[in-house]
C-alpha cells in the first residue's frame, strides 16, 4: 500500500473512531463479523460511515469520480431517456437512489426544463445529511423552479415514475465467499491478534457457514443457488476461489417494487451477467476500494476514509426483480445505452449552443467536452464495465437507448 498517499492527523483520527466502533461490534458478535456488516459499519455507520461522515468523497478532491461528475453528457443523455418513460407513462415523479454530489439532478433538471418533461418533483433519497446538504447547495445554482424538489431518507410507500440510481448497487454491502473442496466458505472479519499499536486492526477469517453465526442459512442458500446455476452452466469454481454478492438484493427489490406502482426502475452499475463475473479465472472477486483515487484491495485499511465496493451479478439482479414482480425491459452497457440516447447529436448540441454566444467555449474546454465523452464510452472502461438495467411492470417501453445493443440473452 506505499503506492497510498497518507491521510491527514484528522482523517486518520477518525479512522481509529471507525475502527473502535467496528472493534465494539465484533467483541459483541463474539469475534467474528460477516463482510457484509462490516462494510455496512464502514460505509453507512452514522456519523462515523465514509458515506455518512463529512469527508469529501467525489470529484477531484475526493477518491473516485462517478460518470455524472466526468462529464454533464450523462445527465443530458439519461434525462433524455427518462423523458420518453415519463411522456409514455403520461406523468411522473423522478426518484433518484443516493444523488451523491446532485450533478445528475442539476444536469437533468436543465432538461426537463427545455424539453418540457411531464414530471411533478424530483424527489431524491439521501441518508447522508452532509450529501444532502451539498445537493440543495448544487441545485440552488441551477435556479430553475420547476419539477419541485424533495429530499426523503425512505422509499416512498407509493411512486409512479422513474427511479433512477447511478452506482448504488455496487454500493451495497456484500457478502464474500472463498470456495473449500467445493463448498463455499463465509469469508469474514476478526480482530487481527499481533497488531503492535493501540487501535484496532481487522484481518479476513474464514467460517463454514454451518448456522452458528447470524446470516449463516441466508448464506447457504444463497450460495446454493449461486453454485447450481453456475452448475447448469457448466461452470465448477476452483478451490480458493474468492467472490462476493450483494446482501439482501431480493428484500431490497421488493421494496423497491412495493413502492413503484407505475413506471420503471433505471439502474447503472459496474458488473456483468452472472457466468462472466463468475468465470473460474477471476479467482479474487471484484471487490475494490478506492483512496484519493488510488483503486486497492484492503478494505481494513483506514475503516472510514475508503469507498468500497463489488461489482454486480446483473443475473442474480434480474432474478430479485423478477421475483418482485418487477421484468427485465433492457440491459446494455453503457457505451450502447448513451450512444443509442443520441450522446454524440448532445455533444454537437452542446457545443453548438456553447459557441452560439459570445466568447463561445475555449479550447480547453472543447478538449475537456470531448475527453469526458471518451472516457464515458471508453470500451476497456466504464464505457464497457458499466451497465444499464431497466426494470418495470406492465407494458413494455421501448427506449432508443436499449435498442443499439440488446443483451438481456446473456443474463
Ligand atoms: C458511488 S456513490 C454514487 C453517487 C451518485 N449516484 C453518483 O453517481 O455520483 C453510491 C451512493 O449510493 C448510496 N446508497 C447506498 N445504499 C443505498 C440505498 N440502500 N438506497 C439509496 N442509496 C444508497 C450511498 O449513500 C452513495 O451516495
Amino acid at each position: 500500500m506505499n503506492h497510498l498517499p497518507k491521510p491527514q492527523p484528522e482523517a486518520l483520527a477518525h479512522s481509529i473512531c471507525v475502527s473502535e466502533r467496528i472493534a465494539e461490534r465484533l467483541i459483541l458478535a463474539r469475534g467474528w463479523l460477516s463482510f457484509a456488516e462490516y462494510m455496512q459499519l464502514a460505509l453507512y455507520e452514522p456519523g462515523f460511515g465514509y458515506y455518512s461522515a463529512g469527508a469529501s468523497k467525489f470529484g477531484g478532491a475526493g477518491d473516485f469520480v462517478t460518470a455524472p461528475e466526468i462529464s454533464p453528457l450523462f445527465a443530458e443523455v439519461v434525462a433524455g431517456q427518462i423523458d420518453v418513460v415519463l411522456r409514455a407513462i403520461g406523468l411522473g415523479d423522478l426518484l433518484e437512489l443516493g444523488p451523491g454530489t446532485g450533478a445528475f439532478a442539476a444536469g437533468a433538471i436543465d432538461v426537463f426544463n427545455r424539453c418540457g418533461t411531464p414530471i411533478e418533483r424530483y424527489r431524491m433519497l439521501e441518508v447522508s445529511a452532509d450529501l444532502r446538504e451539498r445537493q440543495t447547495e448544487r441545485l440552488e445554482r441551477v435556479g430553475q423552479e420547476r419539477p419541485l424538489r424533495e429530499w426523503c431518507d425512505r422509499l416512498p410507500e407509493t411512486f409512479s415514475g422513474v427511479i433512477f440510481g447511478n452506482e448504488i448497487l455496487d454500493a451495497l454491502p456484500c457478502e464474500r465467499f472463498v470456495t473449500r473442496d467445493g463448498q463455499y466458505w463465509r469469508l469474514g472479519v476478526g480482530l487481527a491478534v499481533e497488531s503492535s499499536s493501540s487501535e484496532p486492526r481487522f484481518e479476513w477469517r474464514v467460517r463454514p457457514a454451518d448456522g452458528s453465526a447470524p446470516g449463516d442459512d441466508e448464506f447457504r442458500q444463497e450460495a446454493a443457488h449461486l453454485q447450481q446455476s453456475l452448475r447448469l452452466q457448466g461452470i465448477e469454481l476452483p478451490n480458493d476461489y474468492c467472490g462476493e454478492w450483494q446482501a439482501g438484493l431480493d428484500g431490497w427489490f421488493e421494496s423497491m417494487a412495493t413502492s413503484l406502482k407505475a413506471g420503471v426502475m433505471l439502474l447503472a452499475d459496474y458488473g456483468l451477467p452472472r457466468v462472466q463475473l463468475y468465470h473460474p479465472e477471476r479467482t479474487r472477486g471484484s471487490l475494490r476500494c478506492y483512496y484519493r483515487h488510488h483503486a486497492h484491495d484492503d478494505p481494513f485499511l483506514w475503516p472510514g476514509l475508503n469507498d468500497i465496493t463489488a461489482w454486480v451479478d446483473f443475473t442474480r439482479v434480474a432474478e430479485a426483480a423478477e421475483r418482485a414482480g418487477l421484468r427485465v425491459q433492457g440491459f446494455t452497457t453503457q457505451m450502447a445505452f448513451l450512444a443509442g440516447g443520441g450522446i454524440e447529436q448532445a455533444m454537437s448540441r452542446a457545443l453548438e449552443t456553447a459557441n452560439s454566444v459570445s466568447p463561445g467555449m475555449t479550447t480547453a474546454e472543447q478538449a475537456q467536452l470531448a475527453s469526458g465523452l471518451r472516457r464515458l464510452l471508453m470500451p476497456g472502461g466504464m464505457g464497457e464495465s458499466v451497465k444499464f438495467v431497466m426494470l418495470g411492470r406492465g407494458d413494455e417501453i421501448d427506449l432508443p437507448s436499449f435498442a443499439l445493443r440488446d443483451l438481456r440473452h446473456t443474463l
